[in-house]
């Protein structure tokens, strides 16, 4: 019997059976080639079908021109998204999941510019200035509404004449539907506003003309946020009534329960909850709804493990589980929870980075710990190597225990050294900064990858090119990672300068007053000013950088800095470290270089970087024995690249 009865039980949605209780939600992958689905979006979805879930709900698309959300965005209703479309519905159903397209059109919530840069009108159903994007919005005209709706109708046609089994109207995250059922956004007179009753006509109306067009058997959902989490978004009373609208009138298969908003940064975190966020929190947003309908419930945010998706089944929180970027983490996690391989699951730790963090960017979804995410047509399959040869891997971080994993999985005699007593790297470091201790769930995952492809660790061992001539080594992987970078500090003798990682291993004591110079923007000094701050100290974070957390994605970038100003946290941007003395951190003004002086200054902690430790590669290069230097021993990045490079070295080995 498995170990979760209830997940891997049947679903029936509108007469449609579903192998088990996982789905993926509708994710943006940004995997298409002019605004159309492509041969690597169809790949990205078959793994996940190959990998057992029971439904992929896809990307968001658009019902609509106006719907013009970036050039990325594919228009399902065109001619020319059909074949794409198609290849993904056969890929999915190839391997017995189920597929449903999200109908979507963003209102307010567009970036706002077209390929040229040049900023679009945005149309919502009242005028309002977005705090996210910048853009003034125009009232939505009576005639403009009439012909989207059709456009939700049309796209709906299309997608089922593609192949899918359903679709799903996206009400959710503050998008179009949920702004005309907002009292605080949509502020019209007119049929479509004032009233309960009118600001809900919006959304009746789509699903009545979706199910109008679709052939009989078609599943409809709808996706909503329960609470958007913001000052002007939907609350639970109105999407409850919202819901109980369209049950009343039989007019929904499925109700697909979210929280959030894109319209704030309050509200968007609850998109894709960042780690800090407790894992399986939805589950009392899915028991309120279940109560209060009969409709089928399906649920999703952060439940990145089967045993979670299985407790929230048995509590009656919903009747499937959404489990989206733990299937971008690990295509395989259905077929590994159905097996009981629970411990083989690479579970998803909700860094945001590489997921989320590239729609942010604007680049391809992948993930952090599993760079084949969004490569699949490259390193979907592991090519067996021609020639076993044997290598060792000189580093035991992530860069190191990727490239040792996959060498091995190719059938490659591999043995990892770490100079360390312990697996991780820079990881062991970062996972101890405040709100973060999830992170180091990719050291376990990954070494349990080795574990699986047969790879010796030897801790403790520095690797010398005499070590790896004794073994006999036909190639070194050089993983040797990074220090913190320290520059010429004018006065530093005088002052007391430190380094993050010494903070973090608690090797200097800082005092009462402490100045953080941040230069790369990430996690690292924004996490040492909460950090320290947390300790009763007082921060002033000072960073060359336009604003805290520059390069972080922006979910985790808000989190982290509202905890700042929480803490009292003082905040200077665009501040260059120049000098220290006795008692006062001297900075200047990277735009006017005027001085900024920190003055009462007992410590400054330096968060500027690193730079690379590659040192045994001209060792190795002397003896002869071939070498791939990778990851931070590369050039100092984050994990993702280190990861990365540690694929693409097991995969050229
Ligand atoms: C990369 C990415 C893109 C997303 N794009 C969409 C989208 O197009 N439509 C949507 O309804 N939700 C979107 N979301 C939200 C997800 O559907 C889902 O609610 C979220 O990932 C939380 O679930 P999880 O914790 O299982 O990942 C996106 C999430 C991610 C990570
Ligand atoms: S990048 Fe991070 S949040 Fe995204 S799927 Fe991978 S582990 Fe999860």
């Amino acid at each position: 019997m498995s170990a979760f009865p209830l997940l891997f039980s049947p679903f029936s949605i509108g007469g449609l059976e579903i192998r088990n209780r996982i789905f993926s939600t509708g994710h943006q992958t940004l995997i298409q080639t002019g605004g159309l689905p492509n041969e690597g979006l169809a790949a990205y979805h078959e793994a996940r079908a190959r990998g057992g879930t029971g439904l992929i709900i896809t990307e968001a698309m658009c019902v609509h021109e106006s719907a013009y959300f970036n050039e990325a965005m594919i228009f399902g209703y065109r001619d020319e998204a059909q074949p794409g479309l198609r290849s993904i519905t056969e890929a999915v159903h190839r391997h017995g999941g189920r597929v449903f397209g999200q109908l979507f059109h963003p209102g307010a919530e567009v970036l706002g510019s077209d390929p040229y840069g040049t900023r679009t009108i945005t149309w919502a159903p009242s005028s309002l200035n977005h705090e996210r994007y910048f853009g003034t919005t125009r009232e939505l005209p009576d005639d403009l509404i009439v012909d989207i709706i059709e456009g939700y109708g049309l796209t709906a046609e299309r997608m089922v004449e593609a192949g899918y089994d359903g679709v799903e109207i996206v009400a959710s995250h503050g998008y179009l539907p949920a702004q005309f059922l907002s009292p605080m956004v949509n502020l019209r007179s007119d049929r479509w506003g004032g009233s309960r009753e009118n600001r809900q006509r919006f959304l009746l109306e789509v699903a009545r003309t979706v199910r109008a067009r679709v052939p009989a058997g078609t599943v409809l959902g709808l996706r909503i946020s329960l609470d958007e989490k913001d000052h002007i978004g939907l609350k639970p009373d109105e999407a409850l009534a919202a819901l109980a609208a369209l049950e009343d009138e039989g007019l929904v298969d499925y109700m697909n329960i979210a929280y959030g908003s894109s319209a704030s940064s309050g509200g968007a975190r609850h998109i894709a909850p960042p780690m800090m966020i407790e894992a399986g929190y939805m589950k009392e947003a899915g028991a309120t709804v279940k109560r209060a309908m009969k409709t089928p419930i399906l649920l999703a945010g952060r439940f990145n493990q089967p045993q979670l998706a299985e407790a929230a089944l048995a509590s009656g929180a919903a009747d499937m589980i959404g489990m989206t970027r733990a299937q971008i983490a690990d295509p395989e996690m259905a077929n590994k929870a159905r097996e009981g391989r629970i411990d083989d699951i690479r579970a998803c730790i909700a860094c945001n980075q590489a997921c989320i963090g590239h729609v942010s960017l604007g680049t391809p979804i992948s993930c952090i710990q599993h760079p084949e995410t969004g490569r699949e047509l490259t390193y979907g399959t592991r090519v067996p190597a021609q020639k076993p040869l044997r290598v060792i891997v000189a580093g035991g971080g992530p860069a190191g225990m990727k490239a040792a994993a996959v060498a091995a999985e190719r059938g490659h005699k591999v043995s990892l050294c770490e100079a360390a007593p312990r697996l991780g790297g820079q990881t062991l470091l970062a996972q101890q900064l405040p709100g973060r201790a999830e992170f180091g769930g990719i050291v376990t995952n990954l070494a349990r990858e080795m574990e699986l492809a047969g790879v010796e660790v030897r801790l403790s061992t520095p690797v010398t090119a005499e070590l790896a001539a004794g073994e006999g080594a036909d190639a070194v992987v050089v993983a040797t990672g990074a220090q913190p970078f320290v520059p010429v500090v004018e006065g530093s003798e005088e002052g007391h300068v430190v380094t993050a990682w010494q903070v973090i291993n608690r090797e200097v004591n800082c005092g009462g007053s402490v100045v953080v110079a941040d230069w790369r923007g990430d996690w690292v000094g924004v996490g040492i000013a909460q950090m320290l701050a947390l300790e009763g100290r007082r921060v002033r974070f000072m960073t060359s950088a336009h604003c805290a957390g520059i390069n972080l994605q922006p979910y985790v970038r808000d989190m982290i800095v509202a905890e700042l100003m929480r803490l009292g946290v003082t905040i200077t941007t665009y501040a260059r470290l120049a000098g220290v003395d006795a008692d006062t951190a001297y900075f200047e003004q990277t735009t006017s270089g005027e001085a900024i002086l920190a003055e009462d200054t007992e410590t400054v902690v330096l968060a500027l970087g690193h730079r690379s430790e590659d040192s045994l590669k001209d060792a190795l290069k002397a003896a002869g024995i071939a070498t791939h230097v990778i990851g931070d021993a590369l050039a100092p990045r984050t994990c993702e690249e280190a990861v990365l490079d540690g694929l693409k070295a097991g995969t050229v080995l």
